[in-house]
């Protein structure tokens, strides 16, 4: 057998086990702590969105799991089966949809799965019902043949990624940044075919950098900046925990300094200055927060550089938590 074989035949994962359990694991690239002691657990069935902005680390903790990358420290299993004990056995029951585009330009869509399907150990018509099922999951039966890859959309490409990591129908599937790119069409294509499959009951890992990614398709969340997770859990439970109401200032010196006067005289509103200058208020009540920033513009500065007010949502969690607008960071 080949060591792809073995990892096909390889799949008897514990049930019972989680889909991912990562403790303590730490990655540095020269100067970088891409990953700075990464403890993680997901559930088996579960769609969690890895949200954060560029540099965070996502991409550098999945080839760690993929076993791509290897880690300085720390531990890996997926579905009980250590990464680094038996990384064949993983292989089998682990997909990754990689940030950049793995496919054959030259090569039509159906050739393009045949070889990755092949390189899992699989032949004859298994291997053809295997690359028929994956095309249809994608949207690209009519694609199948011609033209090369090559001369696909951007969408379509990105569906053939999707693809090739169906092809040994793996337990969980890891997806990174799978819609960079792309229009909202093939966009809603990509998450019909994810949402059909966890249905069935793939676990699904979604790494990206748009909140409303993993609000529109996510159960649970974790949300990294540096290296770390800094929070997660359900979407509902992050919300409620965090959703506060931001206000966003820019306003000149003076007008500020005046504005951090009024607020010192309401107890109920956290504030801080960003490393960038600007003020940001939170409330939990969204009417506190447009009362004060209309006193602000009425009294104080009636021509703020800018003025934003962002009611609860991911997006505010994460400026709460980290005081950075996600993708300015
Ligand atoms: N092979 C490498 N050599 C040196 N530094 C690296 C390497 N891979 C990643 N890094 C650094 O590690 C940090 C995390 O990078 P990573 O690609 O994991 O982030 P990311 O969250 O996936 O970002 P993005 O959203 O831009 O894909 C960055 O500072 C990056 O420059
Ligand atoms: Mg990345």
């Amino acid at each position: 057998m080949t060591t792809a074989q073995e990892a096909m035949a390889g799949c008897a994962a514990s049930e019972s086990a989680a889909a991912l359990e990562l403790s303590g694991i730490v990655k540095s690239f020269d100067h970088v702590r891409a990953v700075d002691g990464t403890s993680w657990t997901v559930q088996q069935g579960d769609f969690v969105g890895l949200l954060g902005p560029n540099g965070a680390g996502k991409t550098t903790l999945i080839s760690i799991i993929a076993g791509l990358v290897k880690g300085d420290s720390g531990q890996a299993r997926v579905l009980g089966i250590d990464i680094a004990e038996e990384p064949n056995r993983v292989k089998g029951v682990l997909g990754v949809v990689p940030q950049d585009l793995a496919i054959y330009p030259e090569l039509g869509a159906r050739e393009n799965l045949q070889f990755f399907g092949a390189m899992y150990g699989l032949r004859g018509q298994e291997l053809k019902d295997r690359v028929a099922d994956a095309l249809r999951r994608v949207g690209l039966e009519d694609r199948a043949a011609r033209p090369a890859v090559g001369k696909f959309s951007g969408g379509q490409k990105r569906r053939l990624n999707i693809a090739a990591a169906l092809l040994h129908r793996p337990q969980v599937l890891i997806l990174d940044e799978p819609t960079v790119g792309i229009d909202p069409q093939s966009r809603n294509y990509i998450f019909d075919t994810l949402r059909e499959l966890n249905s069935e009951g793939m676990t699904i890992v979604y790494v990206t950098h748009y909140m409303q990614e993993v609000e529109a398709l996510c159960r649970t969340v974790a949300i990294v900046d540096h290296g770390r997770i800094i929070e997660e859990g359900s979407l509902d439970g992050v919300l409620a925990r965090h959703g506060t109401s931001l206000v966003r200032l820019t306003l000149h010196a003076e007008e500020q300094r005046r504005a951090l006067a009024l607020l010192e005289k309401h107890p109920g509103v956290t504030y801080r200055v960003t490393d960038d200058g600007v003020l940001q208020l939170s409330t939990r009540v969204l009417q506190d927060a447009v009362d004060l920033v209309t006193t602000i513009l009425k009294d104080i500065a009636p021509n703020p550089e800018t003025c934003q007010i962002l009611p609860p949502s991911l997006e505010t969690v994460f400026i709460g938590l980290t005081g950075n607008q996600l993708r300015d960071v």
